[in-house]
């Protein structure tokens, strides 16, 4: 009952005995009444409410009396389907399709790494030099530049040719015959690269006619071999091809 019902039964109530009026009292009479109803409506909602709370079970509650034990596991049986084929179906199903996702994302992660790490055109169009080699005369060496790199080319005469094939190559801290480091006796092909720390030699010079480095005096032969100074190995020969009579592409 809301407390202005009850000031208001009061306040007739109290009116009713100090006048004592008829009228006063069917009021006061009629007040009550409503207040009686009021209550009766309160107990029947309270009670439809408690039965509707009676009906709810909670997949939690296994502790005594009211209180849930929150430490159980919930049952949700009736959730499941009818027979244990049709959860194994479900079960299958959804592996499956988890797989095959995860499979296409693993699958792109890859793809997407090996397209970022594979060669750009520009570094592609790079990987390849093409030579022309009628511009070289002969006993004249010429330096191109391939990844980076200077590769020496060298139109050899006749002299050089038979000095580089008659040398004693056993003998040399590198051993490796003429024939081995190139593919026309007339024409080197090698990498400018001293095989001691890098530097680049100097054509024409050294004590054996062919390259000297200066950094740390490595002398080369006519065959780029290395024959006296630090230098361990010969200087280096890349990859190259004729494509003509006087044309070569260095990079195959
Ligand atoms: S780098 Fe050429 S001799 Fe040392």
């Amino acid at each position: 009952m809301s407390l202005t019902h009850k000031a208001a039964a009061s306040l007739v109530r109290h009116t009713a005995r100090q006048q004592h009026l008829p009228v006063v009292r069917q009021t006061a009479a009629l007040v009550r009444q409503q207040q009686q109803q009021q209550q009766r409506s309160y107990a029947d909602s309270s009670t439809s409410s408690n039965v509707s709370h009676a009906n709810f079970h909670s997949p939690f509650h296994r502790g005594k009396g009211d209180r849930p034990d929150t430490t159980v596991i919930p049952s949700f049986k009736k959730y499941r389907a009818g027979n244990e084929q049709g959860n194994k179906v479900f079960q299958y199903f959804m592996i499956g399709s988890l797989g095959g996702l995860s499979a296409l994302g693993a699958k792109d992660t890859v793809q997407n790494f090996l397209v970022n790490m594979s060669a750009s055109a520009d570094v592609l169009a790079q990987a390849k030099v093409e030579i022309d080699l009628a511009s070289i005369p002969i006993g004249k060496n010429v330096i191109v530049k391939w990844r980076g790199k200077p590769v020496f080319i060298r139109h050899r005469t006749e002299d050089e040719i038979k000095d580089a094939e008659d040398t004693e190559w056993q003998k040399l801290r590198d051993p490796q015959p003429d024939s081995d480091r190139v593919q026309k006796p007339e024409w080197l092909i090698m990498l400018g690269v001293c095989t001691h720390l890098g530097c680049v030699p100097i054509g024409e010079a050294g004590d054996f006619g062919g390259w000297f480095c200066p950094c740390h005096g490595s002398h080369y032969d006519i065959s780029g071999r290395a024959r006296k100074g630090p230098a361990p190995l010969n200087l280096e020969i890349p990859a190259y091809e004729f494509t003509g009579e006087e044309a070569v592409v260095i990079g195959t």
